[in-house]
């Protein structure tokens, strides 16, 4: 595993005063954008050359000037006009350029959609807090007050909010309650390009509720749907022809520079181009693209290390979701004279968030996606390859405030080799989630009005698994179960659904709740890096031989038994933050379980009933030892490994079930709890009739 990997290996810039240098070729000079050509002949253009009417913002307050200083602001009278007269537009214009913090405040300041809240979706968590804390801070406003957001689980809005970011899923949600969506008068689809499944899902939803309101004289719904790059034919065909415009960037010439051989570890020659520029480079800060949390750490850690041995300073900035928000808000701190600032960070900095005083883009080329597998019918988070689209977007943020450099890993060979685009979510991942909140609303997936419909056998996958997990009652009419209906009320996925509501019968909701509230955050161990041994030494204690889910149990139950949560948590090497966000999804949780009448009952100190309890949900997902560690997944008869996280690391119980399944440099499965072929014939007969446990690779 290549973070692994990162964190044991001998540091190679401690000893060296000079790392390895990856040599680059340049084979793209002075690029600008790769369709600014094209764009500048699109009809509809607006430009930022002055000519325009002044903008007539007169509200005095705070960073009105860094507002007035964005390309945006020039075209603001036009916009506004466009979006009066559209009820469905298509906005497209270079990251940075202010589409997502200033169009909501546009068209709040000029009283469009006055009557109801505007919502602007984002595929990220982390953007929708981010961005939404940017715009309060330039209406002056407390967050929560007039500009507020919500996530899952995280709802800061008031009665007062008028702009409100949100996730996709999470007004995916409130579409469950009100298809129509009467809250909003403004939708705006943010980061459209990405095609996260949520959004896509939405387009139709949306598209719809428009169309009912519309014909029902309701109040009408305006959509927006934004982007900094998208394939603007399908999307307007799909959106009725609606008109697209396109808003002039600023761009500074990039220099794309290519390795020139491939290179064998993409982690080790991101490291070696960091401090290449930071002992070569003039000044200007450092952004390096790359996939995941444990990669970023175990790369921020290798870096400060080697950074101590420079006489220039070297900040080192991670950025990712499951990050703090404020160190988060230390990435956009201006970095002082005469030091430089290196952000390690996924793709969320692609076209999501705009990070000042970038120079320099390092592409790993890499980036973690969730990726479905038909066979298993399971999403697996995946390392992959980016498409030429994202790394042309990565390269971009190189050239934001002058011209820039981006340095690309790998050779234009490989280069020319990736697909040209990324695949949208909706035909790469499990659909089971989907398709149940869709029967919810009273729509069959089958007929939904798809921009790029799945495919046959995704879609019968996931009625397939719908059925096994007993909301839907045949393949045949999808019509949903009462089981189904409950299910659908939980913001979880169907198997973790189905095991809270099946909690009742085995008399361990307490438990499920806990549960499934800590694998629903981030991980609530810390694993420094400095004191490993000594932080395992310390979890050693909540470990149990029943496997990890039973082990985050306890955890929760001596983290409430602390006197002093905080402190205690440190001294324990427990992430405190994690640990009270799940007690707060606790709560959250609890609360659906009690408005769907399931009892918070407890059984106390008999776990089987719990381990049974989630073999009732997860049956489809336990994996069988072959040899030599090696497991076979019962379902697909893939091959995994075990997490070197998991508690059960060093056990190898015969059968284990598990919550999920990562890919790094091969398959492991992660969040285990050792079962028994008695225990899962006892809980899902029918199931383990079709699938004979025993097979042997
Ligand atoms: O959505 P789009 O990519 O077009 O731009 P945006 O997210 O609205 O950001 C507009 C500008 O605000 C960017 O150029 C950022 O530099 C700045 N910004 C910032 O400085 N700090 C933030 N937390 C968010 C945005
Ligand atoms: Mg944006």
């Amino acid at each position: 595993m290549a973070d692994m990997k990162m964190m044991n290996s001998p540091n190679p810039f401690i000893k060296k005063k000079r790392p390895a240098v990856v040599n680059f070729h340049q084979n793209v000079s002075d690029f600008i954008s790769p369709k600014k050509q094209k764009r500048e002949n699109m009809p509809g253009l607006i430009s930022a050359d002055g000519s325009q009417q002044k903008p007539n913002l007169v509200r005095p307050g705070f960073m009105q000037d860094e507002r007035k200083k964005l390309p945006i602001f020039a075209v603001r009278p036009r916009l506004v006009e466009e979006i009066q007269k559209n009820d469905t537009l298509i906005v497209i214009g270079e990251t940075g350029c202010g589409k997502t913090t200033q169009i909501p405040q546009f068209i709040h300041e000029s009283k469009l959609g006055k009557d109801g809240i505007i919502a602007i979706t984002q595929p990220r968590r982390v953007a929708a807090v981010s961005l939404s804390k940017r715009v309060a801070k330039e209406m002056n406003v407390p967050i929560g007050d007039t500009v507020g957001y919500t996530i899952r689980f995280e709802d800061v809005t008031t009665e007062k909010t008028k702009l409100k970011y949100m996730t996709d899923g999470m007004l995916f949600r409130e579409a469950l309650l009100d298809e129509l969506l009467m809250k909003y008068t403004v939708i705006i689809l943010d980061e459209a390009h990405e095609r996260s499944i949520n959004t896509d899902v939405l387009f139709g939803i949306v598209k719809k509720a428009q169309r009912l309101r519309a014909e029902n004289a309701k109040s009408p719904l305006k959509v927006i749907i934004m982007s900094a790059t998208m394939d603007v034919d399908h999307f307007s065909k799909y959106f009725n022809n609606a008109k697209v415009l396109y808003l002039e960037g600023r761009q500074y010439p990039v220099t794309v520079l290519n390795a020139k051989q491939p290179q064998n570890d993409y982690i080790q020659s991101c490291l070696s181009t960091i401090f290449q520029i930071h002992l070569d480079g003039p000044p200007g800060d450092i952004l390096v693209f790359l996939t995941g949390q444990d990669e970023i750490e175990g790369v921020a850690h290798t870096v400060r290390l080697a950074a101590k041995e420079c006489k220039q300073t070297l900040r080192t900035l991670p950025l990712y979701s499951a990050m703090p928000m404020q160190m988060m808000e230390n990435v956009f701190r201006p970095t002082p004279p005469n030091e430089r600032k290196v952000i390690l960070s996924t793709n969320v900095a692609e076209t999501s968030l705009t990070i000042p005083g970038i120079k320099y883009v390092i592409d790993s080329g890499h980036v973690k996606a969730r990726v479905y597998q038909p066979n298993t019918g399971l999403d697996l988070l995946k390392v992959q390859k980016v498409s030429q689209e994202q790394s042309w977007q990565r390269t971009g943020r190189a050239g934001r405030e002058s011209a820039g450099t981006c340095y690309r890993v790998f050779t234009k060979e490989q280069f020319n080799e990736l697909p040209k685009f990324t695949t949208p979510e909706i035909l790469r991942c499990n659909l089971a989630s989907v398709m149940l909140q869709l029967l919810h609303l009273g729509v069959d997936a089958y007929d939904f009005d798809f921009m790029d419909k799945p495919s046959q056998e995704a879609l019968d996958a996931a009625v397939s698994q719908l059925k096994m997990l007993g909301a839907i009652e045949s393949q045949e009419t999808r019509k949903l179960t009462s089981l189904g209906s409950k299910m659908a009320q939980f913001p979880l996925d169907p198997r973790l659904s189905k095991i809270l509501i099946s909690s009742k019968t085995y008399n361990c909701t307490e438990e499920i709740l806990t549960i499934v509230a800590l694998l629903s955050g981030e991980s609530v161990f810390l694993n420094s890096l400095n004191n490993r041994e000594e932080a395992t030494e310390r979890h050693k204690k909540f470990f149990s031989s029943e496997g990890d889910h039973i082990t985050l149990l306890n955890v929760y139950h001596a983290f409430n038994s602390f006197k002093t949560q905080k402190k205690t948590c440190a001294e324990n090497y427990l992430n405190y933050r994690n640990l009270v966000f799940a007690s707060d999804v606790r709560k959250q949780l609890a609360q659906i379980c009690e408005q769907n009448k399931i009892p918070l009952s407890s059984c106390g100190q008999n776990t089987e009933l719990v381990r049974k309890c989630l073999i009732s949900g997860y049956f489809m997902n336990v994996a069988e030892l072959q040899r030599e560690k090696k497991y076979i997944l019962v379902e697909s008869k893939q091959r995994v490994r075990i997490h070197p996280s998991s508690v059960l690391h060093r056990t190898l119980p015969h059968y284990i079930l598990f919550s999920e399944v990562v890919h790094t440099s091969q398959a492991y499965i992660r969040q285990l709890s050792i079962v028994d072929p008695e225990l899962l014939n006892e809980v899902a007969p029918n199931y383990f009739r079709q699938h004979r446990l025993g097979t042997k690779d």
